[in-house]
C-alpha cells in the first residue's frame, strides 16, 4: 500500500468528531483475575467441539496479564535472562513509533524513517503492521494500547465507504488510518484508507482477519472479556464474517480474492484463492467461533462458521497440500476426467508444474502451496500462509512437522542470511512482465518478489513453539541479530539470500522492530504463544483420500 491518501476529499473518508458511544469502552482494561474458566475453555466446551486446551499453556498463562514497569521492557527486566543489546534499543523504537489520538495511545507508525524522501503512507498505522506491535505491548503487560487500537479501528469500520460511485461492504475494516493534527483549531482528525487511496486500489481483506485475532489475543492474554463481548464487537464480528460467508457462485470453501489484498499488496499472482488469506480466514473464524455469544445474532453466524471451517479445513488438507507423494502423484496426473470420482480435481495439467519445484521439494518435507484453482497450481512457496496454518490448526499435526521439515531442509532458500523469505522462489523475465506488469518495486528477489522480511520472525517463532522445534528459531533470531540493529531495521532485504538491504526498504519500519521483539519475548517465555496459536479441533480430521467429492441430496419426493 505505497499510496499517498488523498486528504483533500477525493474518496477519502474523515471526520473530527468525538467517537460516539464507543469512548465508554475506552476506559481500563478491567482484568478478571479470578477468572473461574478461561475464556477459551468456555466458549470451546459450549460449542461442543472437540478441541484439546492448551493445558500447559493455560494453567501456567492464562490470564496472562502482569503490570511492568513505565517505559521498561519487562523482558529487559528479569534476573535470569540476559537480554540482547538490541533488545533495549528495539523498545525505544517501538515507544517512538507510538501514535496518539486524543492523547491516547492508539496503535503505531509503519515506519519512522525521516531520512527517506517519501513518506508515503509509512506515517499511517496499518492493521496488519500493528498486530506484531500488539503483541509486544500485551507481552510486556501494556494491554490499553491494543484495547484502543481495536476500538479506535472498529469504529473506523462503521464508516461509510466509497469508492467513486460504489458502496464498500459494511464489514471492510481499513488498512490503515492517520491521525490529523490541526494546531490552530487544536483538532485532531482521523484519516482512513480502506483501499481507495492504495495504489491499485484493493481492499485489504487481511485487515478485518488480523483484526479479529487480535480481540482473541488481548482477551486470552488479559482475561478482560468485556470487550470483546460489547455488543459493538460482537456486530464488528458479524460484520467482518458476514462478507466472506455470502453465498454466491462458489463450488470452493475458500475465499476468491483480488490480487494485493493482504500483506503483498501489489500484483503478484496471487489472486484466486491465495494460502495467505486462507489461512487468515480459517484462524479468524475459528477465533470469532471462541467469542461470539449465543445470542439471536450470533448464532446463526456461528453455524455458518462450523460448516465453513470443517469445509474449508478438508479443502486446504487434500488440495493445498504438497510433499514428494503427492507432487508425484500430479506428475502422473490423467487429465480432462469427466465425472465425480476424478483424481485430478482441478483438471491441472501435468505440463504447468514448473521446473523449479521438483528440485526444490525434498524427500522429507511438504508444504501448502500459494494457490489452487481450476487447472492452475501457484506452486510458491508463501512463509505467512504456511506458518498462520501451523498456529491455526489448519495443518495437522504432521503437516505442521513436514512444514518444519521443509525449512530445515531448505534453509538457504527459505531463510537465507537474513530472515526470512516472503515467497519463493521469485518470477523474473517474461514471467514477471506478464504476472506484476512489469513492477519494478518487484523485480526478481526483492520486496514481495521473493524479498527477505524480518518481520515475518515472529511467525516463524510461534510456528517453532508450537512444533516443538525452537532451535530452528533460535537460529534465525541469531541471524537477525546479526543484521537489523547494524541496518536500522530495514523493511525487507533483497537477494537470493537475503543478503542486500532492500532497494527502496524504509528503515526503522516499526514491524520489522515488533516482530523481533515478539520473538526474542516467546522464546523466553512459550506461554505467550497461547494468544496466538489455537489446538487442533479433532472434529476436523481430514479426509486426505482421493474419494468422490461431490455430493447432492436430493430433497424429498413429497410434491
Ligand atoms: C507495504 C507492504 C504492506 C505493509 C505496508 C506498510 O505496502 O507491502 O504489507 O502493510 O507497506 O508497512
Amino acid at each position: 500500500m505505497d499510496g499517498p491518501v488523498n486528504s483533500k476529499g477525493g474518496s477519502t473518508t474523515s471526520v473530527d468528531v468525538d467517537d460516539l458511544d464507543l469512548s465508554k469502552l475506552l476506559d481500563k482494561p478491567k482484568l478478571k483475575i479470578e477468572r473461574k474458566r478461561s475464556f477459551d475453555e468456555r466458549s470451546f466446551s459450549e460449542l461442543s467441539i472437540n478441541v484439546r486446551q492448551l493445558e500447559s499453556y493455560d494453567s501456567l498463562y492464562s490470564p496472562g496479564y502482569r503490570s511492568s514497569g513505565i517505559g521498561t521492557p519487562l523482558s529487559a527486566r528479569g534476573e535470569a535472562f540476559d537480554p540482547h543489546p538490541m533488545v533495549g534499543e528495539a523498545w525505544e523504537a517501538l515507544r517512538r513509533s507510538i501514535v496518539y489520538f486524543k492523547e491516547l495511545p492508539v496503535g503505531t507508525i509503519a515506519a519512522y524513517d525521516h531520512a527517506s524522501e517519501e513518506v508515503l503512507n509509512y506515517d499511517q498505522v496499518f492493521v496488519r503492521d500493528f498486530v506484531p506491535s500488539a503483541l509486544a505491548f500485551l507481552m510486556n503487560g501494556e494491554p490499553e494500547i491494543v484495547k484502543n487500537f481495536l476500538l479506535k479501528t472498529l469504529y473506523l469500520q462503521g464508516w461509510e465507504k466509497r469508492v467513486d460511485r460504489f458502496k464498500l461492504g459494511e464489514g471492510v475494516m481499513p488498512a490503515s488510518f492517520k491521525v490529523l493534527h490541526n494546531p490552530t483549531r487544536k483538532t485532531e482528525t482521523l484519516i482512513a484508507d480502506f483501499g481507495e487511496s492504495a495504489i491499485g486500489r484493493v481492499a485489504p481483506v487481511d485487515s478485518g482477519f488480523w483484526w479479529i485475532i487480535l480481540l482473541r489475543a488481548y482477551t486470552k492474554h488479559t482475561g478482560d472479556t468485556t470487550l470483546a463481548e460489547a455488543p459493538e464487537c460482537q456486530r464488528g464480528m458479524r460484520l467482518i464474517l458476514s462478507l466472506c460467508l455470502s453465498e454466491g457462485f462458489d463450488t470452493f470453501p475458500t475465499l476468491l480474492c483480488a490480487d494485493g489484498c493482504s500483506m503483498i499488496d501489489r500484483r503478484m499472482g496471487i489472486y484466486g484463492y491465495p494460502i495467505e488469506i486462507q489461512a487468515l480466514f480459517f484462524m479468524s473464524l475459528r477465533c470469532a467461533l471462541l467469542m461470539l455469544k449465543h445470542d439471536a445474532e450470533g448464532k446463526e453466524i456461528i453455524e455458518r462458521i462450523v460448516k465453513r471451517l470443517h469445509a474449508l479445513s478438508y479443502h486446504m488438507r487434500s488440495y493445498f497440500w504438497l510433499n514428494f507423494q503427492q507432487l508425484n502423484d500430479i506428475y502422473r496426473y490423467k487429465t480432462e476426467e469427466y465425472s465425480h470420482t476424478a483424481t485430478n480435481k482441478f483438471n491441472v495439467i501435468p505440463d504447468s508444474i514448473p521446473d523449479w519445484v521438483f528440485d526444490f521439494m525434498p524427500c522429507r518435507g511438504g508444504y501448502f502451496i500459494g494457490n489452487v484453482s481450476p487447472a492452475r497450481m501457484d506452486f510458491r512457496w508463501f512463509a505467512l500462509g504456511n506458518f498462520v496454518a501451523i498456529l491455526s490448526s489448519l495443518a495437522t499435526p504432521e503437516q505442521s512437522t513436514a512444514i518444519m521439515d521443509l525449512i530445515e531442509e531448505r534453509w538457504e532458500e527459505l531463510i537465507g542470511e537474513v530472515p526470512l523469505k516472503i515467497t519463493y522462489p521469485a518470477i523474473e523475465s517474461h514471467e514477471w512482465r506478464i504476472v506484476t506488469g512489469c513492477d519494478p518495486k518487484n523485480t526478481r528477489w526483492s520486496y514481495h518478489n521473493g524479498g527477505s522480511w524480518p518481520v515475518l520472525l515472529w511467525l516463524l517463532t510461534a510456528a517453532c513453539i508450537k512444533t516443538g522445534r525452537p532451535q530452528i528459531a533460535r537460529k534465525a533470531i541469531e541471524l537477525a541479530e546479526s543484521r537489523l540493529q547494524k541496518d536500522s531495521w530495514p523493511e525487507y532485504y533483497d537477494g537470493t539470500l537475503g543478503r542486500y538491504v532492500g532497494k527502496q526498504a524504509r528503515k526503522f519500519q516499526t514491524w520489522s522492530i515488533a516482530g523481533y521483539l515478539v520473538s526474542k519475548m516467546m522464546l523466553e517465555d512459550p506461554s505467550h504463544l497461547g494468544m496466538i496459536s489455537l489446538e487442533e479441533d479433532k472434529a476436523m480430521k481430514p479426509l486426505i483420500k482421493r474419494s468422490a467429492s461431490w455430493t447432492c441430496v436430493k430433497p424429498k419426493e413429497d410434491m
